[in-house]
Order: C-alpha cells, then sequence, then structure tokens
C-alpha cells in the first residue's frame, strides 16, 4: 500500500527504514525517505507507522 502518494513511498519501504534506521522523529524519517514532501497528506499516516514499527522493535 503507498502512503505517500505523491513519491510513491510504500508503507513497507517506510517500515523498513524505520527497522534500519530507528528514526527519533519524522523529521528524521523524511530525511531517509521522501515522505510529505509535497501535498503533506500522508504526514500523519507516516507517523503512525513510525511509532507502531518503533513499538514493536
Ligand atoms: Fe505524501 Fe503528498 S502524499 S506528499
Amino acid at each position: 500500500m503507498y502512503v505517500c502518494l505523491c513519491n510513491a513511498v510504500s508503507d513497507k519501504a517506510l517500515r523498513e527504514a524505520v527497522r534500519r534506521y530507528q528514526p527519533k522523529s519524522i523529521q528524521q524519517l523524511r530525511q531517509l525517505v521522501p515522505v510529505g514532501k509535497q501535498c503533506g497528506k500522508c504526514i500523519r499516516v507516516a507517523r503512525e507507522i513510525m511509532e507502531d514499527e518503533l513499538q514493536h522493535a
């Protein structure tokens, strides 16, 4: 499933980046994957996925 349609970032790609690099904030996550760089609609879901992945790490 695509989380960010503008940049074609999937939930799988997000989870992999979170697992590998353990970002501490959405800002750090955005440096790892091109999420939320255009319309910004995906940021909320991206944050939820990041938090979920960090909790289950
Ligand atoms: Fe991610 Fe638009 S859906 S920036």
